[in-house]
């Protein structure tokens, strides 16, 4: 029951009304009349009582006398009243974005967001609103704040904040990628790069590449044409590890029409590839493929990078179709099912992934790498399949194959982390370490120890440790800083973690993976505007 004081006051309030000819006591379309005791309501009464008319009208589909009535609501509403204030323009927001106006629907949680900071339904309608009108930024932003109150249980808002992190990562990345300097990956890396290819010719050492075919007999014109060769002496700079000159060399070669030729152009698109531009290796590669005459062996290979790029561009029909024709070219090529076994793992087609790495094995008995890779194709569809038998089977695979080859570091690489994913973690650790010793200048496997460490022990500065040792061995590891990052994040240390975050960007070896580190950054960069705007933090380690 209302206090005669309020019905006071609602007299005195009605007559000022009256005579400065607001228009709110009347009836509106004369639908959903006001209740009859109207008048005898406090302002705050009569303004719930607008809202819940615009609620009615909102639920029969009639948004615009809904409006109408929310905004009847937010005049009449006192304004020290906060909370109810701030419903009336969540409300009238919803109904706007009924009607696709999203810059009122905006405008409208924004007053809500003012009156009462942690309005979650608000945020989240805000968001909704900025990805509609394009601003990636700001509805970060709201969607990053709602997740962090929901804590991250909603699978709404957190599908939203990954869509619009994506689109602007993407973006960004676009935008970088076209306009960064070339970068050269560090001589390991290009020597574990060539070490995946057996039968090529390009990678093949100086002097097997210039007694090849018919320059047999006629060794005494080698070194003349070695001087008038830019692909020769392209070849001559890659065994020196003077990566940069290649492509230079490679192009004197191509401009002179020489006699390696299609050599040059495989050799020229492999480095392009090498230092991350995929648009200047395609039509290289395009230009092997088609020329008939070449050795069908530089053009299976042209036909696995460039499936090869076409997975990373995220295109698998394209890449497969490639695959299939290098296979139909050249089907004694042992590269070809190497390769196009790990493009059926990504595609997770593990049974023809394991036909491929056996006709690799078949044609090729000691290769090393494609049982080991078989092996880690045989775990995971045991793993996937939940047979313990079979898993138990694929770890004595990997055991299989450590024993007979025990100079393969990536036999133990991939065993340990078949070991880590079945909670194996002090022999995954001593795998690890095998292949240290093996590969000592591998930066990468550094990482996997790390991160293991915090798997295992939940060692965060053990883990540092290593991921640190890894940028010392080698400070272009991307994989190194988007891990530290990552770790950063989780302890809350946004700023360092976006410093990390921007030196993997500044590394990455392809648009896409630029993209996914630059969706990394955002989060972070995100977080760290909504801990300042409205306090909030994510839970942390
Ligand atoms: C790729 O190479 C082409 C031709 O050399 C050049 O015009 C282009 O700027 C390069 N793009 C990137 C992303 O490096
Ligand atoms: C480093 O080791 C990983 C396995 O842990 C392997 O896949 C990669 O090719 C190696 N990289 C280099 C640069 O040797």
């Amino acid at each position: 029951m209302q206090s005669c004081f309020q019905i006071c006051i609602t007299a005195v309030w009605l007559s000022v009304s009256v005579h400065s000819g607001r228009s709110i006591f009347k009836e509106q379309q004369g639908q959903f009349p006001l209740t009859s005791h109207f008048l005898f309501q406090s302002p705050l009464g009569r303004a719930q009582a607008a809202k819940n008319k615009g609620n009615k009208y909102f639920k029969a589909g009639k948004y615009e006398l809904a409006i109408q009535c929310y905004t009847e609501a937010i005049s009449l509403c006192p304004p020290e009243k906060n909370l109810d204030l701030s419903t009336f323009y969540q409300n009238r927001a919803a109904a706007y974005e009924q009607l696709q106006k999203w810059t009122e629907v905006a405008q409208d949680c924004t007053k809500a967001v003012e009156l009462n900071p942690k309005y979650v339904k608000a945020l989240f309608r805000r968001a909704k609103a900025h990805e509609k009108l394009d601003n990636k930024k700001e509805c970060l932003e709201d969607v990053t704040a709602v997740c962090i109150l929901e804590a991250f249980q909603n699978q709404q808002s957190m599908l939203l904040a990954d869509k619009v992190l994506k689109l602007l990562g993407k973006e960004k990345a676009k935008e970088k990628y076209k306009n960064r300097e070339p970068l050269m990956p560090s001589p390991q890396f290009i020597k574990s790069y060539f070490s995946s290819f057996t039968d090529d010719i390009i990678s093949q050492p100086l002097l097997k590449g210039e007694k090849s075919d018919e320059d047999k007999d006629k060794e005494g014109e080698a070194s003349e044409v070695k001087e008038n060769s830019g692909y020769l002496r392209a070849k001559q700079y890659m065994e020196e590890e003077n990566y940069d000159k290649i492509i230079s060399e490679s192009t004197k070669e191509i401009e002179a029409k020489g006699k390696y030729m299609a050599e040059a152009l495989l050799l020229r698109a492999t480095f392009y590839l090498l230092i991350g531009n995929a648009s200047a290796a395609k039509p290289d590669l395009d230009q092997v493929i088609s020329m008939e005459d070449a050795n069908v062996k530089l053009r299976a290979n042209a036909l696995i990078k460039r499936g090869s790029m076409y997975m990373q561009q995220q295109q698998p029909a394209m890449s497969t179709q490639d695959f299939n024709m290098a296979a139909g070219i050249d089907p004694q090529n042992a590269d070809v099912y190497h390769h196009r076994g790990q493009l059926k793992i990504l595609l997770d087609q593990i049974e023809e992934a394991v036909e491929d790495f056996d006709e690799c094995i078949r044609l090729r008995p000691n290769s090393a790498l494609a049982q080991a890779q078989k092996c880690f194709a045989l775990y995971r569809q045991a793993y996937t399949g939940s047979n313990a038998l079979t898993v138990q089977a694929a770890m004595k695979g990997f055991e299989d194959v450590i024993k007979k080859f025990p100079k393969c570091a990536e036999g133990y690489a991939l065993y340990a982390q078949a070991l880590t994913d079945q909670q194996q973690f002090g022999k995954a650790d001593e795998m690890y370490d095998k292949c240290i010793d093996l590969e000592p200048d591998n930066a990468t496997t550094y990482v996997h120890k790390g991160l293991l460490q915090l798997q295992w022990k939940q060692d965060l500065d053990k883990g540092l440790e290593l991921i640190s040792k890894a940028i010392e061995i080698d400070n272009k590891c991307d994989f190194a800083y988007e891990t530290m990052g990552t770790i950063e994040v989780q302890r809350g240390n946004l700023d360092k973690a976006i410093e990390m975050f921007n030196k993997a960007i500044n590394l990455a070896k392809s648009e896409m993976e630029m993209a996914h580190l630059y969706s990394l950054c955002d989060a972070a960069y995100a977080q760290t505007e909504v801990a300042k705007k409205y306090g909030l933090k994510p839970p942390t380690l």
